[in-house]
This record gives C-alpha cells, sequence and structure tokens, in this order.
C-alpha cells in the first residue's frame, strides 16, 4: 500500500508522481472516493442526447450513471440502478419513453418515478399507492452542463458549479458556447491509468513529435501555460491554429464575434478530475476521461464544429476531414499510452526527470491529485 501522505511536491517536481500510483489497486479506490464523489466529474454530452427520450449511460470511476432527456426537453442525470435490487437499467445508449428493468421489470417514466412493479403484492389484487412507490424511484445525481459538457457531483456537497468553473468561463469570454454542434462522438479504450491520459493531454511537448501532421516545432515552442485554478490548467498557442497545415480546402467558419487576435489561438485544459477540452477558432473538442480500473481507462471524444453555417451541408467535407484528423490525433495518443503504461508504472521511472519548459502543466495536474487525496479538498 502507498501512503499518498509520505509523497512531497519536491518529489512531483522532479519526476511527477510515483509510478506505484498508476498501478495500484488501492490507490484507484481511494481515488472513486476522493476524487470522484466529491469533485465535479464529466460523463458525456447534452448532445449525445438530443432528443426527447434518448438516454446515455456511463461507467466511470465504479459508479454506473444514466443521463436522458425527457419529453420537456430537459436533461437529468440518474444513478443507473434499479431501486429493487440494484441492476442496472440500461447497457447502451438507446431512445426511450421509459426505463424498465431487465430483471424484475420495474419500470420509471424519465423523471426517475417508479411507475409500475409488476406483481408487487404477489397472487393478492391489490394496486400500488402512490405512497408505495414515493420512495422507489430512481436516485438524482447533482449536474450542471457547461459548453455541452455534462458534469455531476456525486455527494452533492462539492462547492457550486458557478464557482468552480468560474476561472475558464472568464478566459473563454470571446467565445460563445451557444453556436457549438456537434459532429461527432467516439468511444476509445484503452489499457491505461487515466492519470496518464491526462498527463499527456496537459503534455505540449509530445505534440509535434507525435502529432506532426496536427503541430510544427515552431508553434509548438509558442505555448504558454495556464494556471487558472487548482482544478483547471492547460496551454494556449497564440498562433497554434494559423500555423498548422490546411486541414481542409476550405475553412470551417469560426466563432461568430471572434477578435482578430483570437482567430489563431487555440487553448486547451483539463478542468480537474477528467475533463478535456480544447477550443479553436473553428472548432472545438472534448474529452470524457472514463475511469474503469488502475490500468484501464475508456474515453470520449465529441467534436464540434461552431456556427449554424460550419453545420449546413456545404462543409460536409471540412466537418468530415476535421473529424478524421482529430480522430487520428487521439488514436495515435491511444497507442502511446497503451505502451507508456507498462513502463510509466514500473518503479524505474521514478527516476525520469520532469523539465520546467514544458512539464509543469502537468505537474501541475500532479500536484492537484495528490492535494486531493491527502486532504480531501473541494
Ligand atoms: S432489480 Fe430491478 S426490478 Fe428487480
Ligand atoms: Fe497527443
Amino acid at each position: 500500500m502507498i501512503d499518498t501522505a509520505s509523497i512531497s511536491i519536491d518529489q512531483i517536481r522532479q519526476h511527477g508522481l510515483p509510478a506505484a500510483t498508476f498501478r495500484n489497486k488501492d490507490i484507484y479506490q481511494q481515488e472513486c472516493d476522493a476524487i470522484l464523489k466529491n469533485g465535479w466529474a464529466s460523463i458525456g454530452c447534452g448532445q449525445q442526447i438530443l432528443n426527447s427520450g434518448d438516454i446515455l449511460p456511463a461507467q466511470l470511476f465504479g459508479q454506473s450513471l444514466i443521463a436522458l432527456r425527457n419529453k420537456d426537453g430537459e436533461i437529468g442525470v440518474f444513478h443507473n440502478i434499479c431501486r429493487h435490487k440494484a441492476a442496472p437499467l440500461v447497457d447502451e445508449p438507446c431512445n426511450k419513453r421509459a426505463l424498465m428493468c431487465p430483471y424484475h421489470k420495474w419500470s420509471f417514466n424519465m423523471s426517475g418515478e417508479l411507475i409500475n412493479a409488476p406483481l408487487y403484492f404477489g397472487n393478492k389484487k391489490q394496486k400500488m399507492s402512490a405512497e408505495d412507490k414515493a420512495d422507489k424511484g430512481l436516485i438524482p445525481v447533482r449536474f450542471a452542463i457547461w459548453w455541452d459538457i455534462i458534469f455531476v457531483n456525486i455527494d452533492g456537497a462539492a462547492d457550486p458549479f458557478v464557482d468552480f468553473i468560474q476561472p475558464i468561463e472568464k478566459q473563454l469570454t470571446a467565445y460563445s458556447p451557444e453556436d457549438i454542434r456537434i459532429i461527432n462522438t467516439t468511444d476509445y479504450e484503452g489499457q491505461v491509468n487515466w492519470k496518464l491520459a491526462i498527463d499527456n493531454f496537459l503534455d505540449g511537448y509530445h505534440v509535434p513529435f507525435v502529432h506532426s501532421q496536427a503541430c510544427n516545432v515552431k508553434a509548438a515552442l509558442g505555448q504558454e501555460e495556464l494556471f487558472l485554478s487548482d482544478n483547471i490548467v492547460g496551454l494556449r498557442l497564440a498562433n497554434g491554429a494559423s500555423s498548422k497545415p490546411k486541414k481542409t480546402s476550405k475553412q470551417l467558419p469560426h466563432f461568430s464575434g471572434l477578435p482578430t487576435e483570437k482567430q489563431g489561438t487555440q487553448q486547451w485544459f483539463c478542468i480537474f478530475p477528467n475533463t478535456l477540452f480544447f477550443i479553436d477558432p473553428c472548432w472545438v473538442q472534448t474529452i470524457v476521461i472514463k475511469p474503469m480500473g488502475e490500468e484501464s481507462t475508456a474515453e470520449s471524444l465529441s467534436i464540434y464544429v461552431v456556427s449554424k453555417e460550419a453545420a449546413s451541408e456545404g462543409y460536409e467535407a471540412e466537418r468530415t476531414s476535421l473529424d478524421a484528423v482529430l480522430n487520428e490525433v487521439n488514436q495515435q495518443d491511444i497507442d502511446l499510452l497503451d505502451k507508456l503504461q507498462h513502463t510509466r508504472s514500473n518503479d524505474i521511472a521514478n527516476k525520469g526527470h520532469l523539465i520546467p519548459a514544458w512539464d509543469n502543466v502537468s505537474m501541475a495536474f500532479h500536484q492537484t491529485w495528490l492535494k486531493k487525496m491527502n486532504h480531501n479538498e473541494r
């Protein structure tokens, strides 16, 4: 067992988190409590459940949840657990008018209320009263939506979401979230600890080497570090978008009203613990990292264009091409991460050397992790 209290900030500064934290089962169990339940973690995107009746299951950090859209077009989030004997209600994304448990057919409406429990009184001819049903509805989860991302707070006691998200909200005032339209969501799985997936997203050093199709060395050298709060860190490339090789013949339209000086800027962030957010003048990418175990992580990558025009027929080829490039980049990371898991979780990795020119942002993520694990801070 690793005692996280014995990990020093100095150790993190030099080498990052100890190798064992990327492979240890007990640490993962601790993370499920200390990091997921009392924070704001993401589970999916609102536009993945665009229509009334759409249901999206999500598993992460040992929890099974569903996000759904009810008949009034509103989103709800519940534990994906039947109130009889806790069977999961939904395994796959689907569209339904009501939720029916596959085990003994208890059914719930899209507000989570119990509609019916067949043969509830056995062979007695008796109907369930409103009172019988009242305490058997699905258990709701506190949630908030930001830039289409559905964030949940399992224990219901985290600081208000508006306070948590305010530092990045301030950073993005020039961009309008209401204009984004989803192109696609792609699911990935990696045999890797979730923290390595986050660390890699905050690693601007590898980008021109691993993803030379998307960024050159000159552009990467221009990156600035962003430390918005303990929970929100990232990177900015002032000319990242304009110095990139052209992906398509025609440029996708950028955010309306975006000031000229921001029309080449790319920024990407980790919102602790598991939300990755990338914003370009012409597109947005979100990655929901879903920890499944100490060496297993699922990811959902969603890509958006940023105007009605960009979502129209005239830009179909450009959207397809953008989707292909961003998924190619992500697959390159997944391939790398699967290999990195073996070596970065080996104790010999503790002899590695982080370098100040490139590793400060990922190091900040490691430090926040340590803080939460040790103090359970919000
Ligand atoms: S567990 Fe769902 S109806 Fe029994
Ligand atoms: Fe990468």
